[in-house]
């Protein structure tokens, strides 16, 4: 037996070898793929394991509407936060319908960070008859998708199993059951058992499910996690919970003072963790609020009635505060040689722990607005204002990452992208600068320049072929603004004086 999977393994390695990134090509033969992977997977292409490789069945899993019964400040953040909604999301359901029908490999690869609960226990069914390109179906505990019971029941992490050695693509243990863990050392409970768990206290918890790369090639498509451990955050140990498990206001003073939200001080971070348990000093909070403003206008409007969309309006106004908080914009205009006047527009990333725009960089949209007038009206320059068909020009400034297939070809698909072309995503603490040309007319006195940072989740053309055409005008967010009216002589003053020597 041994000897036959070995075998196969070996034809999988020269077919991969012949078609390097055949995703397509060897998926549509069959979906053994998964068995080229050197380690023994239970749930492959995914490094998800059960504690003892215990198999599990739903009744394993607890609903988090029992949870919110004494940890209501939890289930209130959770609820109709993007974890609560990562399988049921259907902007992913979309994707991940064409994921499984171009590599059948992918309703597992896919699902391990946004069902858990689903691959684990195996009960995921696909359903053509729903959305544009078919969707699937869970048992309801497992489409709640990252729920209570999946990140405290995490025992550990897979790392050293993953094919680039690193946390990514479900790297964790599940262990369901009695034991809830978390960072108490103290804690004690009438419903569960509780226990320290230092893994929960770290970025590398996350990292688990916010780092994947192709599970055939390799490639690092997403790496939030990768981009926060070479960030001066890490080098000062903040990690992701202390500014996604805090309002903005804190996560804004992490950002500013490299300060943990325990060494802060802050009253508003104290209160229950759950009903009958002592007072603490930091409560947790669970939206997971990052930059997701979008899903919430896609699920139409929130139902105060209905469980799932509690919580949700207010998890929706923290995204436009948080992209808010992120970013700012500084200008320089510098007269050359000849006719042409030059803006630069720095854009900095101030208090994010990880590139702008991190993770799905290769659809995520930041971009830069500019308008130039003079002081008649007339406007001298314009680039990155969205067009009538809710699209952006192609000269338009973007913060993001051109992905390529195989042929060399743009693509949005994850199961296709073999590189990026073109990474221009903003570091922690570091800046980008768009660059601009204009004219001055003769005659002109001042000049008004208006630069604007917005983000979208993604192009209106990607959510028409997931959606359907028109079935949603993707909504943007405006995360920055600077305005300055310049005097035209100033700038020709400049022209003869030192700006020719300033670096570029
Ligand atoms: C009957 C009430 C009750 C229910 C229901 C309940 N808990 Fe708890 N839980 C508590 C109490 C009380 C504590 C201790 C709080 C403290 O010490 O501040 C606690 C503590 C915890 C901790 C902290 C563990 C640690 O050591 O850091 C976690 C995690 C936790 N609960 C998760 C859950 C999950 C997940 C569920 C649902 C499956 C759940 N709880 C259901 C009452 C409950
Ligand atoms: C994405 C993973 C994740 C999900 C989902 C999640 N938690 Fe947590 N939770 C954490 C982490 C991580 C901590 C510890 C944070 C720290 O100490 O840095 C925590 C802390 C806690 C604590 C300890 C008290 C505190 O504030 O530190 C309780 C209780 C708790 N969670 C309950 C819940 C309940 C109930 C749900 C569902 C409504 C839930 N959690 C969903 C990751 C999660
Ligand atoms: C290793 C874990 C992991 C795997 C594997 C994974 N995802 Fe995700 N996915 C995430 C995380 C984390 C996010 C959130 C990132 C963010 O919002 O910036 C996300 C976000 C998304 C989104 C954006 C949702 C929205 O509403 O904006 C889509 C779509 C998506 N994933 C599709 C897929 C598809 C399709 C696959 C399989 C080809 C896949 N994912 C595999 C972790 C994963
Ligand atoms: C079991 C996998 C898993 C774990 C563990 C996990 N996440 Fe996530 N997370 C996801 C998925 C999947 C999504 C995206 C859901 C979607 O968009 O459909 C997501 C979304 C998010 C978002 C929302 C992004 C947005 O666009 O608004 C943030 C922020 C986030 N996670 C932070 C964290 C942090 C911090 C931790 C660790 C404490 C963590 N996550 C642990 C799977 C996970
Ligand atoms: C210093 C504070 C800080 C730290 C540390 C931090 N983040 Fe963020 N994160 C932000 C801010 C601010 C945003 C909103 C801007 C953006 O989208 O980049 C954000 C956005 C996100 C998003 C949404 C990105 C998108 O556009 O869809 C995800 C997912 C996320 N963070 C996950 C993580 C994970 C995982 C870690 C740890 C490895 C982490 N963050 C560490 C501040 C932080």
């Amino acid at each position: 037996m041994s000897i036959h999977r070995h075998r196969i393994g070996l034809m999988l390695v020269l077919v991969a070898a012949l078609f390097p990134f055949g995703a397509t090509f060897a998926a549509k033969e069959k979906p053994v793929k998964a068995e080229a992977q050197p380690q023994e997977q239970q749930f492959p292409p995914t490094y998800i394991s059960t504690e003892g490789h215990r198999k599990l069945t739903p009744e394993d899993w607890k609903d988090p509407r029992i949870c919110g019964q004494c940890h209501t400040a939890q289930y209130e953040g959770w609820n109709g936060s993007m974890h609560s909604n990562a399988f049921k999301d259907p902007v992913f359901q979309a994707l991940w319908a064409l994921a499984e029908k171009a590599d059948p490999t992918m309703r597992n690869h896919c699902g391990g960070c946004h069902t858990p609960i689903g691959i684990s226990t195996g009960t995921v069914e696909a359903d053509p008859k729903l959305g544009l390109h078919g969707g699937f179906t869970a048992p309801e505990v497992a489409s709640m998708g990252v729920s209570c019971d999946v990140c405290h029941t995490i025992t550990g992490s897979n790392l050293q199993k993953t094919a680039v050695l690193e946390h990514g693509n479900s790297s964790y243990i599940l262990n369901p059951g009695e034991k809830k863990l978390a960072s108490l050392t103290d804690a004690e409970s009438p419903f569960h058992k509780t226990g320290y768990s230092e893994h929960h206290t770290k970025s590398d918890f996350c990292g688990n499910c916010h780092n994947i790369f192709h599970p055939g090639n390799n490639f690092p498509i997403e790496r939030t996690y990768d981009e926060w451990k070479y960030s001066i955050y890490a080098q000062n140990d903040i990690q992701c919970q202390d500014c996604h498990m805090v309002p903005v206001e804190i996560a804004s003073q992490v950002a500013d003072t490299l300060k943990r939200p325990e060494e802060l001080d802050d009253p508003s971070l104290e209160g229950f963790v759950a009903l009958g348990g002592p007072w603490r000093k930091v409560v947790h909070k669970h939206g997971f609020v990052g930059g997701n403003a979008v899903l919430t206008a896609l699920m139409g409007e929130a139902d105060p009635d209905k469980y799932e969309d509690l919580g949700r309006a207010d998890n929706k106004d923290e995204a436009v505060k948080r992209l808010k908080s992120v970013a700012s914009l500084k200008l320089e205009v510098n007269a050359k040689d000849g006719p042409l006047t030059q803006l630069k527009v720095r854009v900095t990333n101030e208090r994010a722990g990880h590139h702008l725009p991190t993770s799905l960089t290769e659809v995520r949209q930041v971009w830069l607005e500019v308008v130039v007038t003079d002081d008649q009206g007339k406007e001298l320059l314009r680039s990155g204002s969205l067009d009538d068909h809710n699209e952006l020009p192609q000269d338009t400034v973007i913060f993001n990452a051109h992905a390529v297939d195989a042929n060399g070809q743009h693509t949005s698909f994850p199961w296709e992208i073999v590189r990026f072309t073109d990474v221009n995503t903003i570091p922690p603490k570091g800046w980008k600068y768009g660059k601009y040309y204009f004219n001055v007319p003769a005659g002109a006195k001042d000049i008004k320049v208006v630069a604007k940072l917005h983000y979208r989740s993604f192009p209106q053309h990607l959510a028409d072929i997931l959606l359907g055409k028109d079935a949603v005008k993707v909504p943007s967010v405006e995360m920055v603004a600077v305005e300055e009216v310049i005097p035209v002589a100033s700038l020709q003053v400049a022209s003869a004086e030192p700006h020719a020597h300033a670096p570029h």
